[in-house]
């Protein structure tokens, strides 16, 4: 891998975006390298949790590579931004928790990146937005669907439409991100965020990111039809009885995820 560092802590993989001299800018390469870590990690046993934050002190991923998109043709324009989407969903779709730990610039496909993920906590450094139109593009990588989704459509719009950057506050007073830590605790604080979902069920875990990240997509009903499904086969796991059994006995539960 050229564009991106991968280390296994202990479980929770840290996959660091390490272009820091264009500010971690995403090029076709890197979004290539994002996508096989995940492939390989939905599929490793010993990776429990995904971290992503970007390398250096400035970004997390300041945007596109700029250099790149000068050169895209309608055609390939539209082939970059399919293969982002395809990128970005199987992150939102990864069925163990992938936290962004936003410690830097989140711009433009940074801050699409940030969205795809299931939790985002931020350093007080952090800065946000999506300037797309400020170079007379759109957001390309799931920004519009996202953005509308999680803050609704009036500061989606404000915040994609004037392609202004906030802060890490307004980015919390605004439920962009779940939370701002000093830069110094960002890591750590992922960590145990990290940690502590890790003790949980896995399976239930799984089911449940399932259940937000796909049902939030359909029709209300179709969605409760999902969560009853899950729910019911989380009652044939050995997880779902070691739960029950180790709260009535006052334990911690130990779960094997099966
Ligand atoms: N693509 C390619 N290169 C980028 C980049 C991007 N998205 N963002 C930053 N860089 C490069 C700069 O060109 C510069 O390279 P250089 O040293 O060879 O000149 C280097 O990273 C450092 O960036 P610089 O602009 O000098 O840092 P700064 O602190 O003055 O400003 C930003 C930081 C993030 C405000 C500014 O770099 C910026 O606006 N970047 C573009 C953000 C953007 O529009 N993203 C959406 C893209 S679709």
């Amino acid at each position: 891998m050229e564009s991106i560092k991968t280390e296994n802590r202990d479980g929770i993989l840290v996959i660091t975006i390490d272009r820091p001299k264009l500010l971690n800018a995403l090029n076709a390469e890197t979004i290539g390298e994002i996508a096989e870590a995940f492939h390989a990690a939905r599929f490793d046993e010993t990776v429990k949790a995904v971290i992503l934050t970007g390398a250096g002190e400035k970004a997390f991923v300041a945007g596109a590579d700029i250099n790149e998109l000068a050169q895209a043709t309608p055609m390939s324009g539209k082939a970059t931004a399919e293969k982002g989407q395809r990128t970005f969903r199987a992150i939102e779709r990864f069925p163990k928790p992938v936290i962004a730990a936003i410690n830097g610039f989140a711009l433009g496909g940074g801050c699409e990146l940030a969205l795809a993920c299931h939790i985002r906590i931020a350093s007080e450094k952090a800065q946000l937005g999506l300037p797309e139109v400020t170079l007379g593009i759109i957001p390309g990588y799931g920004g519009t669907q996202r953005m509308a989704r999680l803050l609704g459509k009036g500061r989606a719009l404000e915040l994609i439409l004037t392609g202004d950057r906030i802060g890490a506050a307004e980015a919390e007073r605004i439920g962009l991100v779940n939370k701002v830590v000093p830069a110094d605790q960002l890591m750590p604080t992922c960590e145990e965020l990290a940690r502590k979902i890790m003790s949980r069920g896995p399976l239930a875990v799984t089911a449940a990111i399932e259940a937000v990240m796909s049902g939030s997509e359909m029709p209300f009903e179709e969605g409760q039809v999902l969560e009853a499904t899950l729910f019911g086969l989380l009652c044939a796991t050995d997880d779902t009885k070691e739960g029950m059994k180790a709260f009535v006995e006052k334990r911690a539960a130990e779960f094997k995820g099966q």
